[in-house]
């Protein structure tokens, strides 16, 4: 039996299309519930739902053999786990953004003020650079933070970057781009091998193959060759 972190949020329904397309669509936890525990005896998993930036916890500890979580997270936390296997979905970028024709600081410090919910990242990014910042930790809406003079900058994710518009800010610079990844925990990878090494080739598979999953969860084959590749879509 294999306990696997799946996280609320964006990255949940694609992480289940691409499990139902690996063949482990039969029993799955509902994208909408509320319900955080989902024993599947049938497919030999249980689920458990958590906060995206739990995930690495739950694994790292051992409370579940496997996660899916953003790389954003995983660069984040710095945490001890095993990263096997890029899911390609969830893409987008860590990065700086500033209003559109930077405002001029009226204050006597020579520090940067800089919003985000990565301190760990912004502080790595900023002082390779020689940089001064003081960082203001805040755990969502960041975009807020210059309008209101809380802060020059932000770092935040940028997906499709319409937030960013919406807020009149632009993305200045690209700290690092992030999709969402498979994660084990590193004495699950021995104990429970044969289950492990299961899974990762059947999402490996699943990722590498084009079209949607069949009603019965099985992977569609891929396009011979000469067929233009399709992308995966989330
Ligand atoms: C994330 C991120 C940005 C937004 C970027 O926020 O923090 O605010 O998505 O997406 P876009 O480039 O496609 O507009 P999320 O929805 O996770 O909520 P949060 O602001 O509460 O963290």
């Amino acid at each position: 039996m294999l306990t696997i972190a799946l996280c609320k949020g964006k990255l949940i329904e694609p992480t289940l299309k691409l499990f139902a397309k690996a063949g482990y669509g039969a029993a799955q936890p509902a994208a909408n519930s509320r319900r955080l525990l989902f024993p599947c005896p049938e497919i030999g998993m249980t689920f458990l739902i958590v906060r995206p930036t739990d995930v690495p916890t739950y694994v790292e500890h051992g409370a579940a053999d496997v996660g899916v979580v953003g790389k954003d997270v995983l660069l984040e936390q710095d945490c001890d786990v095993y990263e096997p296997l890029d899911l390609g979905f969830g893409a987008c970028r860590i990065a700086v953004a500033a209003f559109r024709g930077q405002v001029p600081r009226d204050r006597l410090s020579s520090k940067i003020r800089v919003a985000t919910k990565y301190p760990k990242i912004t502080e790595r990014y900023f002082n390779q650079r020689g940089v001064p910042v003081e960082i203001i930790k805040l755990y969502g809406s960041i975009e807020l933070a210059p309008i209101v003079g809380l802060a020059d900058r932000i770092v935040d994710l940028v997906e499709t970057g319409n937030t960013l518009k919406a807020h009149g800010l632009i993305e200045v610079e690209c700290i690092a781009r992030s999709t969402a990844r498979l994660i084990v925990n590193r004495a699950s990878l021995k104990l429970k091998h044969q289950a492990v090494a299961e899974l990762l080739s059947k999402l490996r598979h699943a990722c590498a193959a084009p079209g949607p999953a069949r009603k019965d969860g099985s992977v569609k084959p891929a396009r011979s060759a000469g067929g233009k590749p399709k992308r995966m879509r989330t």
